[in-house]
């Protein structure tokens, strides 16, 4: 049971990927980090200094920015997970709006970006112990993780969640305008010349739509209790 493992957890957007991720880290005493995140912080800079826009992305000006864009996670006690911060600023509540939500597939697609990105996760999780969502994570970042998870549910469930969770923040939206974000970032995602989302070698596949959350935690956590 003492034998510390990396947990690679992969797959579509609002697959509850966080979520699961979250359970095991506490569960496990385990250090969670959301990738998704800082692909999400990197995209708020581009925004914030007006490299991104509809129609518009000025690709080269973001990439020679990079060396300024320093991203943490700072632990939050109160809420039981680390936050985002960019440049020192907490950020996490504006890199979870649909505007970011809009670009961040276009940001993710860039290469340099992704170096970047995957160099710091690569650091983050050097000692094990870690449990890292994403869409890269058993392909790119730790191919030699010991658990390899790929989460999936029907692109009508993940809107229906996603919709349910922008509500609850007071964001006014339709549910057409979410389904359709869903739907283009999973189509940008899967077909990306770097790093497309793709199920890794050895990762085993959950269809979470008609599991509950205990039920899919029980299940990841028997397998992770086999393997230790
Ligand atoms: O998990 P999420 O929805 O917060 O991720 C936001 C976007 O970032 C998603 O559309 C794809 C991209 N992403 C990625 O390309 N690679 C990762 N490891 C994590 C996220």
């Amino acid at each position: 049971m003492d034998k510390k493992i990396t947990i690679a957890i992969d797959g579509f957007s609002s697959t509850g990927k966080s979520t699961l991720a979250k359970q095991l880290a506490n569960a496990l005493g385990y250090v969670y980090v959301d990738t998704g995140a800082m692909y999400r912080a990197v995209t708020l800079f581009a925004m914030q200094n007006g490299y991104i826009a509809a129609d518009f992305f000025d690709k080269e000006t973001l990439i020679a920015s990079l060396p300024f864009i320093h991203l943490q996670f700072k632990f939050n006690p109160d809420l039981g997970f680390a936050e985002m911060y960019l440049n020192e600023t907490n950020v996490e509540k504006e890199i979870r709006t649909i505007a970011v939500s809009n670009f961040v597939s276009k940001v993710a697609e860039v290469s340099e970006v992704r170096a970047k990105l995957v160099e710091q996760q690569k650091q983050m999780g050097k000692d094990k112990g870690l449990v890292m969502d994403g869409r890269d994570i058993g392909t790119v970042v730790f191919p030699d993780a010991e658990l390899k998870i790929f989460m999936t549910a029907s692109a009508q469930t993940r809107a229906q969640r996603r919709y349910d969770e922008l509500k609850e923040k007071g964001d006014d939206i339709s549910f057409e305008e979410v389904l359709k974000n869903v739907e283009e970032r999973d189509y940008i995602d899967t077909h990306r010349v770097d790093s497309p989302l793709v199920k890794a070698d050895h990762a085993i596949e959950i269809d979470n739509s008609h599991l509950t959350r205990e039920e899919q935690f029980d299940k990841v956590l028997a397998l992770v209790n086999s393997i230790q």
